[in-house]
């Protein structure tokens, strides 16, 4: 549906009253009533160089979703504000680890013996005080753009290991099997899951002992929803049909698909193709959406037969946005994102690792 052409001259007006004051960020999966008021819009790594280098702005308004919000709090300058639209705008999959259990598993890889062999690495996708855990335990963030990047590097931290280096990947276990197996060349043998709820993560001491990456149980709702027999009955129906999927994917759906890459490169790889090439895209719904009504030359589809929104992207909305800003126009900020400065220092560290990759 169209906007509400009231809301629309509210936000359009309370931008134009803060001017260079506020800086509006929207990630690809926010709504268009939304994601025609940002400022730049991006993928999760391009949004976090981007709030990092807004030196000037008072406020960074994050159309986005928590974890992003905390991110862009830890790049920016302290006397910068982020501010996130509606706090409720969360991520299940963020939420799938948590600090105490990634703990208790740490405790759990020392006693048996392997722990000096393990870098973790934290998909972008985490709470700021699991990025912390990450730069104190000598790790790094990633994003789904850099994730192969990001693993070379986390191997290459531990040349003294004897039966080499092993990966905690934290959280998504799709995204750190994909990129081990498809990008990196380990075997799905390499890799084992670790269910929090369970002794050991549910391995044997021998089992961990073996494995080159350990990946914790966690995934995307939104996601997961891909399905491979969607991928065959599209390619039986669409004459060259090319299916171009997000990492967070499950492996089945992934070695389907004929390209895999962030929001970023799923919009790149559409904008590069010939008029008349055929898509089935397997990520969010606003952002297939969009890429459908913007390129009419190209014969998009959605690489699921239902609704497939992202509900916590989503809830950030033009009455959200207008509220967030027209508060800002009257004098008061309203909720602001702000990561404690222990865990801020530690997980900027880890954060840091990941901009200094080469690529
Ligand atoms: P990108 O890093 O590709 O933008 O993905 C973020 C995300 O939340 C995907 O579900
Ligand atoms: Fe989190 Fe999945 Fe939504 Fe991305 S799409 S923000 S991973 S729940």
């Amino acid at each position: 549906p169209a906007s509400d052409p009231d809301l629309v001259e509210r936000a359009r007006a309370a931008k134009e009253a803060l001017g260079e004051k506020v800086f509006v960020l929207g990630h690809h999966y926010q709504r268009d009533e939304v994601i025609q008021f940002a400022d730049v819009t991006g993928d999760s790594f391009k949004l976090a160089r981007d709030a990092a280098a807004r030196p000037e702005a008072e406020y960074i308004v994050f159309c986005g979703v928590h974890f992003m919000a905390e991110s862009a709090d830890i790049l920016t300058a302290p006397t910068q504000k982020v501010i996130l639209p509606d706090l409720a705008a969360g991520c299940s999959m963020a939420d799938m680890a948590r600090l105490a259990q990634v703990e208790d598993a740490w405790d759990a890889l020392t006693d048996a013996g392997v722990v000096d062999a393990v870098v973790p690495v934290t998909y972008m996708n985490s709470s700021a005080d699991i990025k912390a855990f990450c730069g104190r335990h000598g790790g790094a963030v990633c994003t789904s753009s850099n994730a192969d990047v990001a693993l070379e590097w986390a191997f290459a931290q531990k040349p003294d290991a004897e039966d080499g280096a092993k990966v905690l990947f934290l959280p998504d276990q799709h995204l750190g099997r994909n990129t081990a197996v498809l990008k990196m060349g380990f075997e799905l043998d390499d890799c084992v899951v670790w269910d929090p709820r369970r002794p050991n993560g549910g391995n044997t001491v021998e089992e961990l002992r073996a494995a080159r990456v350990i990946l914790w149980k966690g995934h995307c709702s939104v996601h997961g929803r891909f399905s491979a027999d969607v991928v065959d009955e599209l390619r039986a129906s669409i004459p060259d049909v090319q299916i171009l999927v997000h990492p967070e994917c499950t492996h089945e759906v992934v070695l389907k698909a004929d390209l895999v890459g962030s929001t970023e490169f799923i919009i790149k790889t559409v904008e590069a193709a010939p008029p008349g090439s055929s898509w089935a895209i397997g990520t969010e719904l606003n952002l297939v959406k969009r890429l459908a009504a913007r390129h009419p030359e190209q014969n998009i589809t959605f690489l699921d037969k239902t609704v497939c929104y992202c509900s916590t992207m989503n809830r950030i909305d033009l009455p959200h946005l207008v509220w967030a800003l027209e508060s800002l126009v009257g004098g008061t900020e309203v909720n602001v994102i702000e990561v404690d400065p222990e865990t801020e220092e530690q997980a900027k560290v880890a954060l840091q690792r990941m901009l200094d990759l080469p690529g």
